[in-house]
């Protein structure tokens, strides 16, 4: 059997052992789906959020790429989120960084990677606002993981910054927005930043009228 044909056959079994749980599974997901949280994650195959979280399908709305950036040009991410905190009304907004992010790691070189320099670009940025305190710390493991913290918290200010968020903050007081690293070595995510609902932010990126 090819490794994608073991992928379509977990797949059966999958839906043959939810429909022996619950007969309704399905039929009730396929009508519906109220998730409480967005989650913005890395595209890392070893850090699923559904999995890590113990959350069912329909529980989670789901956004991933490399690094977990929130990138205010980026219409992919910022359709996701439009959706999820307008017409979803989801609670909260998890921003989940791992530990050993290859993105991190990459940003933080000079090597020539080609087209995702330019994604790399926004990580190189977080570094230039909190070089003084990443040049003091002394490995280069720790300098990389202080570094995924930090991207997490600028990625957490950089959702704060959207209209979108804004205006729900305004009109809603939701959604709150959390920034998480995962330990790929324990297992374990950290809360390491949050911003709740009004949290005030720096004027010059405040929005009127809205
Ligand atoms: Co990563």
């Amino acid at each position: 059997m090819k490794a994608y044909e073991k992928l379509l056959l977990e797949n059966k079994a999958w839906a043959k052992e939810k429909i022996e749980d619950d007969d309704q599974f399905f039929e009730r997901l396929a009508n519906l789906q109220t998730p409480e949280f967005l989650w913005i994650g890395c595209s890392d195959s070893r850090v699923p959020a559904n999995e890590i979280t113990g959350t069912k399908p329909g529980e989670i709305f789901v956004h991933r790429n490399i690094a977990n950036m929130v990138v205010n040009t980026d219409l992919n991410l910022l359709s996701v989120l439009q959706y999820a905190v307008e017409v979803l009304k989801v609670k909260h907004i998890i921003v989940c960084g791992h530990y050993g992010c290859g993105g991190v790691k990459a940003a933080m070189t000079n090597h020539h990677y080609g087209i995702i320099n330019k994604w790399l670009r926004n990580i190189k940025d977080v570094y230039r606002f909190h070089r003084e305190e990443v040049d003091d710390i002394k490995t280069e493991e720790a300098r990389l993981n202080r570094m995924v913290e930090l991207n997490v918290q600028e990625q957490v200010m950089n959702l704060a910054k959207t209209s979108i968020v804004q205006k729900a903050w305004k009109h809603a007081q939701l959604p709150h927005i959390h920034g998480w690293v995962y330990d790929l070595h324990d297992g374990i995510i950290k809360p390491v930043f949050e911003m709740l609902a009004g949290t005030h932010i720096d004027p010059i990126y405040e929005f009127d009228d809205l």
